[in-house]
């Protein structure tokens, strides 16, 4: 994606000069709320491809935030940081950013995403900026989103499950799921306690021999897990991985997973669709962490109002599924066309901080 191509209303950004760091936040749209998604903080081969994943994911952070029915506009925040940042100077760049923020007066919200946690949104609210979600319970905030996220992609997958084999119970089925962090260990863990087999590869050795000797789920190497024999691939570590050279050597019924931007290009849904593999789109499958945590601390939202909304995932999923069916196409163009049709007509009106 280039500039010229980018269809989001505003990009600012600035460079960290003490650090290096670039900060990148891209405000694709407001149509339905205030721009909100995660920051994300990563190091980058260079800030071309800093940018280019700000403009994408605050793209599909639009497309979520649509197919959610939820009234908030798409927006994402990147910090590219240089290789090996300290403890203290990175503590003064989010301080920085949170200043950055503050500046913004409410043109943008944000929350967790790859590389921050909830204690990091507990510091960039600091600065004063009141435009931070998933804060630390103890500073106020509704904490982290990634068990959110892994009860939406859970309820997603049982979709799957009733589509594939006319029962939602993920019991018995082999199911690969690519990355162990916040939401892949949380998701680890239902998918254990539904009596799945389970299959982990992070290429963070510690973190997948925790969930083998705890949950008794067998570890898989990075390398070889998309190509793994399973009933659903579920990714949840970084965007890009379906595309022309891996989707031919996946091995799965369906792929249901919470990673961002999951489809390198338009066509691969299409390829996906091709090769008889069932998709559930990234953005209506990731929403839960977004939804609960932002109705939770914006909306006023009980836990339990915020439980239901996450679960109702699994039932947009099966909206989008049998609209893709009746119009024969891939179900990413269906849930683009869903996500499209509230976009055009707009916030439904409930209150929003
Ligand atoms: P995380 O940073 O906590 O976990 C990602 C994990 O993937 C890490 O353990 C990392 O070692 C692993 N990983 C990296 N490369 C890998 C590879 N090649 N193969 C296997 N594992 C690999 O991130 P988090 O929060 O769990 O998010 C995962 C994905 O889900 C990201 O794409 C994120 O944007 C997306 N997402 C996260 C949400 C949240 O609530 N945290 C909400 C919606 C989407
Ligand atoms: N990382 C979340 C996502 O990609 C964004 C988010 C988290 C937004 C928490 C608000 C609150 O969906």
């Amino acid at each position: 994606m280039t500039g010229e191509s980018w269809t989001g209303e505003e990009l600012v950004e600035r460079f960290d000069r003490e650090t290096g760091a670039r900060i990148v936040v891209a405000l694709h749209s407001s149509r339905l709320g205030p721009p909100t998604g995660g920051t994300r903080m990563k190091t980058y081969p260079g800030e071309e491809s800093a940018r280019r994943d700000a403009m994408r994911l605050a793209e599909a952070m639009t497309y979520k935030w649509a197919a959610a029915d939820f009234p908030r506009g798409g927006g994402k925040a990147v910090i590219a940081v240089p290789h090996g940042l300290g403890a203290a100077a990175r503590n003064g760049l989010l301080r920085r950013y949170g200043a950055l923020l503050a500046e913004l007066s409410g043109r943008f919200y944000t929350g967790g995403d790859v590389g921050t946690s909830s204690a990091d949104m507990d510091v960039i609210a600091e600065t004063g900026a009141p435009y931070v979600f998933s804060r630390t319970p103890g500073r106020g905030g509704a904490g982290g989103s990634g068990s959110w996220t892994a009860l939406g992609v859970f309820a997603a997958i049982e979709t799957v499950c009733e589509r594939l084999f006319g029962d939602p119970s993920p019991r018995g089925r082999r199911i690969v799921v690519q990355g162990a962090g916040k939401v892949g260990a949380a998701l680890i863990e239902r998918l254990a306690a539904s009596r799945a087999r389970v299959a982990a590869a992070d290429p963070d050795a510690d973190a997948v021999a925790e969930l083998r000797e705890r949950l008794g789920v067998e570890v898989i190497s990075p390398e070889a897990c998309l190509e793994e024999p399973c009933d659903v691939f579920v990714p949840c570590a970084l965007g890009g991985i379906l595309n022309a050279d891996t989707i031919p050597r996946l091995n799965s019924g369906a792929v249901a997973g919470a990673a961002n931007d999951q489809l390198a290009g338009p066509d691969d849904g299409m390829s996906l669709l091709g090769r008889g593999v069932l998709y559930a789109p990234d953005f209506v499958v990731n929403a839960g962490g977004a939804v609960a945590i932002t109705g939770i601390e914006a909306l006023g939202w009980s836990v339990g109002r915020a439980e239901t909304a996450v679960r109702a995932i699994g039932g947009t999923l099966r909206r989008v599924l049998d609209l893709a069916e009746a119009s024969r196409t891939s179900t990413d163009a269906a849930a683009r066309r869903l996500a499209e049709e509230r976009l055009r007509r707009g916030a439904a009106p409930q209150a929003g901080r």
